[in-house]
């Protein structure tokens, strides 16, 4: 079968390996992809937002299925419009893909169905917000409703930086229309986990869990970023955690979306706090994670193209997901400056030395072709080099050794992935 994948990060990257080694793909497509993606898919130019141009590719190339990664182009319907045009699509409708795309409703389903999450209150006004923090519990976290490339969140120590996240957000609309509503919260302290999970309207099947590290510095300092690095699993995901979250978060959440009419097919990626009260929900998204794909695939054993389609047709109860007995780390190669001001076009050396090397992956997140061919830098995040390992110490030590072989002008990373697993 022939598959065309919508994005070009990280994720997106793993995504196109982890599908091409089905057997029962023969080809596949990726739009509009990177120079990485470029050596396993053909890449397109076509945007993720261009929604007539893929669903006219997919058709005059025979796609049998479309996998759409970014939230996005899925906040935006991108898999209404691919359906409409008779495409296979995974992935959640728009009215399903809400649960990211809006903090208020997503924040109002986990309380109308008594899901565990933090306090929280919604705002439309900024004086009524302003009203709110004078005397609100503090530290509190403001967060813009809608998407901001998980940068809307200010957590607020001080009255003084309250105020000015309200404003920041609802009146120098910061983060533009997604501004327009806040939720201020509860703030909540432990360990935070990313579980990935696939849903097919009804039923869910979890993937194994994962850790990301989104500020830029390390020991957790600097601004927030789209994650700076992963492991997986998370040795503060046990047994018992995940028996709650399965009966208490995972299948009540799948249950409230189909009781909304809003049936979930695709991904959900459960951002929770493993807080002293129990797990509870930081935040939903409503699709693959990135960078948690980038350690969780390889660790997978199914045929994931089985998986995209038991999703689609509702035969997800049919299939049990199966991963390796090993671990995996995941360090983010960023460029000097990431996530404020930074420079691309950068030559980058030592990317062959994946080539054959058993358990080491070099995902790329921000690269391009320059003219003559030669690979460069072509972002914040540029490269994501996982290694796998029996356990993480090790695989935390191989993905070191091979970001050691990477090198262009401005290359950074965080020293510190996974060294919270010296803790467990
Ligand atoms: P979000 O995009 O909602 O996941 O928020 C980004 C990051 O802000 C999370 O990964 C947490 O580190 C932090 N955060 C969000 N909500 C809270 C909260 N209620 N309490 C403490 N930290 C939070
Ligand atoms: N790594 C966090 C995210 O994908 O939102």
């Amino acid at each position: 079968m022939k598959v065309l994948i919508v994005g070009g990060g990280g994720r997106e990257h793993a995504i196109a390996w982890k599908t091409a080694q089905s057997p029962r793909v023969e080809k596949v497509y990726c739009a509009p992809g990177n120079a990485g993606i470029a050596g396993t898919a053909e890449c397109v130019d076509i945007g993720v937002m261009e929604f007539d141009k893929l669903a006219a590719f997919a058709k005059s190339h025979e796609v049998d299925l479309v996998v759409v990664g970014p939230d996005d182009p899925l906040a935006a319907g991108a898999v209404d419009a691919l359906e409409a045009a008779g495409l296979r699509v995974f992935g959640p409708r728009k009215a399903a893909a809400v649960l990211e795309a809006s903090k208020a409703f997503s924040k109002e389903l986990m309380k109308k169905y008594g899901i565990p999450t933090a306090a929280y209150e919604t705002f439309h006004r900024p004086e009524d917000a302003l009203e709110y923090v004078k005397t609100a519990k503090l530290p509190i976290v403001l967060k813009a409703d809608g998407l901001a490339l998980g940068k809307g969140v200010l957590i607020c120590r001080t009255r003084e930086e309250a105020e000015e996240g309200v404003r920041t957000l609802m009146l120098d609309k910061q983060f533009g229309a997604a501004g327009d509503t806040i939720v201020a919260e509860e703030f909540m302290t432990g360990r935070e986990v990313s579980v990935l999970t696939f849903v097919d309207g009804k039923t869910i099947r979890v993937m194994t869990s994962a850790q990301d590290h989104k500020r830029a510095k390390d020991g957790d300092q600097g601004l927030n970023t789209g994650g700076m690095g992963t492991f997986s699993p998370s040795p503060f995901y046990t047994k018992e955690i995940d028996a709650f979250c399965r009966e208490h978060i995972y299948q009540p959440t799948v249950d409230a979306m189909r009781a909304e009419g809003r049936e979930f097919k695709g991904v959900i990626f459960f951002g929770l706090m493993l807080t002293e009260d129990g797990p509870k929900v930081l935040e939903y998204n409503a699709r693959f994670g990135d960078p948690e794909t980038q350690v969780v695939l390889p660790r997978m054993k199914n045929d994931i193209v089985d998986v995209f389609e038991a999703c689609i047709d509702g035969t997800l109860d049919q299939i049990e997901l199966e991963f390796e007995d090993n671990a995996a780390v995941c360090v983010v190669l960023a460029s000097e400056g990431y996530p404020e001001h930074y420079e691309k076009g950068f030559a980058i050396s030592g990317l062959e030395k994946f080539q054959g090397a058993d358990g080491y992956y070099v995902f790329h997140a921000g690269t391009r072709f320059d003219g003559e061919g030669r690979t460069v830098t072509n972002g914040g995040r540029v490269l994501g080099v996982t290694a796998l390992g029996r356990d993480l110490k090790e695989a935390r030590a191989n993905a070191y050794e091979a970001a050691g072989w990477i090198d262009y002008t401005g290359k950074y990373f965080r020293h510190d992935i996974g060294k919270a697993i010296d803790e467990a």
